[in-house]
């Protein structure tokens, strides 16, 4: 299959690309970090992994302004397209009276307008996939009534946006054979975690929470369309 991952540089992203490769898939992997892409490419060869890694280093809260090389480097690989992971995120814990335009804009353009123009952009190519399935990573504050924390009121509603985007899509496009469904993660021990929320120990890897989004990402679209799904243990 053909398949995106987006923040496939570091933690559940870069987790994903190698178990999609492991499976025999062609993954694009998106991230900005050029040496981690080219790196994961490489401890996927090394691994005997049947599936081709692609490293694309872009910048996603760029993606507006750099839409045509964006579609270029996808349509240079993929003639059709079955499955997206958005996992990119940016997490800025601050108060939301410190929450400058900076972080505003730039929370808003990684975890929800990269992900919406992504879909927007590769739409043609999904849509003559006979089984096309989108998985938006969100999370648990972004769940109405769910549990909330104070420092992360711009990062939680962009992913709140994010998960009603998902709904949206699935009633949109119901006709088609593309499944659109969001994965609300709870706590998971990566460098976001560890950066928010430091000292605190999550009980689930990366590792483990990237098996269960692939598993989810290859079948889940049999099951479930327009779904926020909470994957949680615990909060946050
Ligand atoms: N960890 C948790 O506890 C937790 C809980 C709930 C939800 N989530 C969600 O799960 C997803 C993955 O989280 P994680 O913990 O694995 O995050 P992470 O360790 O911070 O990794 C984030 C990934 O996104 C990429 N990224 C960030 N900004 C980007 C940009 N402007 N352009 C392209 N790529 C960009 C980073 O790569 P570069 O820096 O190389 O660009 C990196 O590969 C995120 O959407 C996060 O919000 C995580």
């Amino acid at each position: 299959m053909n398949i995106i991952v987006t923040g496939a540089s570091r933690s559940i992203g870069r987790e994903l690309v190698k178990k999609f490769s492991q499976a025999g898939h062609t993954v694009i992997a998106i991230a900005r970090s050029e040496k981690e892409l080219f790196n994961l490419r490489e401890s996927c060869n090394s691994n005997g992994n049947k599936g081709k890694v692609i490293p694309f280093p872009f910048d996603l809260s760029k993606l507006a302004e750099n839409m045509e090389i964006f579609k270029a480097e996808i349509h240079k690989h993929f003639k059709h397209l079955n499955i997206i992971i958005n996992n990119a995120g940016y997490l800025a814990n601050s108060s939301f009276e410190n929450s400058g335009i900076e972080i505003i804009h730039k929370s808003f353009s990684v975890n929800y307008v990269a992900a919406l123009l992504i879909i927007q952009a590769t739409l043609p190519l999904l849509k003559i996939s006979k089984k096309a399935h989108v998985v938006n990573i969100g999370s648990m504050g972004g769940v109405q009534g769910s549990l909330k924390f104070s420092g992360l009121s711009v990062y939680s509603s962009s992913k709140a946006a994010l998960a009603v985007l998902t709904e949206c899509l699935a009633e949109e496009y119901k006709e088609t054979s593309i499944a659109f469904n969001h994965l609300a993660l709870g706590a998971v021990q990566t460098e976001m975690l560890a950066e928010a929320f430091p000292g605190y120990q999550a009980p689930v890897s990366a590792d483990e929470m990237a098996d269960y989004i692939c598993d989810f990402a290859l079948n889940g679209d049999k099951l479930f369309n327009g779904k926020i799904i909470p994957v949680s243990l615990s909060t946050p």
